[in-house]
């Protein structure tokens, strides 16, 4: 496995080994779990040429001691992408992706950054896209790995790559969770063991809405919110029911396939979120 930390021998490196290869692009932030390393199985399986960046992107914290106790593990993520036998991973530090006293961009992706982690995290999604576009500018891949776990995310950068013109393909795979339903997510790690236990709720309240779907989305709403408030290390940050095209609320049920539930919780001082489409 290579392993790049400056972009200048990253780029060198590509230049000479890329012709007619396809590239398989999969961004992090580190911490690496099982959701991470099936987005980069699902890339050794279609891709010539599989790349991983690991990186903390300071600009799309909104909270400063989110970004300081965000876990760094390199040597272990380093480890288990060795096992996975991939080609490249890149591991910059600030300097090399960002210029001194550097502004975001500020985009706009219209409905899509609105509401949920766009109205609830401010700056967010411009120092997400940020981040992605420099990254897609330096590695130019053919096709792009991206979670459902981060759906908004997900939606925003199918959008960023349509802004960019960019040949990018978007591939998106499916939550990978744990056992007892939850979410596999680096912050996980912050988590008691206590809590880890309790943790399932938010995925018991989106597969319980999944079932009961005939109730409508007014009464399901009600239904989880009193949920969260019956366990009270939990916090509700939002549950939205949207349109998956916009991630606009909506009131009544679109097509088959066209909706999401949403949910953002803090258990821990651990902010969690997770969805299902529907
Ligand atoms: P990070 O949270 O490290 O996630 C990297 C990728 O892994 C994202 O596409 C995310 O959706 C996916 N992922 C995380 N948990 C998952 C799970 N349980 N199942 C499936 N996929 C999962 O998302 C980011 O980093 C950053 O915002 C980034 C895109 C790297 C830009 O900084």
């Amino acid at each position: 496995m290579k392993i790049f930390e400056a972009q200048l021998e990253l780029l060198a490196y590509l230049s000479s080994i890329t012709e007619e290869r396809s590239i398989g692009f999969i961004p992090t932030m580190g911490c690496l779990h099982d959701g991470h390393l099936q987005l980069i199985q699902e890339s050794q399986k279609t891709c010539d040429i599989s790349i991983c960046s690991i990186f903390i992107n300071p600009t799309q914290f909104n909270n400063a001691d989110d970004f300081t106790n965000y876990p760094r593990t390199l040597k272990s993520d380093l480890q288990k992408l060795t096992e996975l036998n991939l080609d490249i991973v890149y591991t910059p530090s600030v300097s090399d992706l960002y210029e001194k006293e550097e502004q975001v961009k500020e985009f706009n992706f219209g409905t899509l950054a609105a509401t949920m982690e766009g109205k609830f995290r401010a700056g967010h999604f411009n120092g997400m896209a940020t981040i992605v576009e420099k990254l897609f500018n330096i590695i130019k891949p053919t096709k792009a790995f991206f979670g459902q776990k981060d759906l908004q995310q997900l939606q925003i950068i199918k959008e960023l790559v349509k802004q960019m013109h960019a040949p990018i393909e978007i591939v998106c795979i499916q939550t990978v969770r744990e056992e007892n339903g939850l979410a596999k997510s680096s912050r996980n790690k912050l988590l008691s063991k206590n809590s880890r236990k309790e943790a399932s709720l938010i995925n018991d309240c989106l597969q319980y809405c999944f079932k009961n779907q005939s109730i409508g989305v007014n009464s399901l709403k009600k239904y989880i919110t009193k949920q969260f408030d019956n366990h009270s290390n939990f916090e509700l940050e939002y549950i939205e029911f949207v349109e998956l095209e916009n991630m606009q609320p909506i009131k009544k049920w679109k097509r088959k396939g066209e909706n999401a539930i949403c949910i953002a919780a803090h258990i821990d001082d651990v902010r969690l979120i997770d969805n299902i489409i529907l």
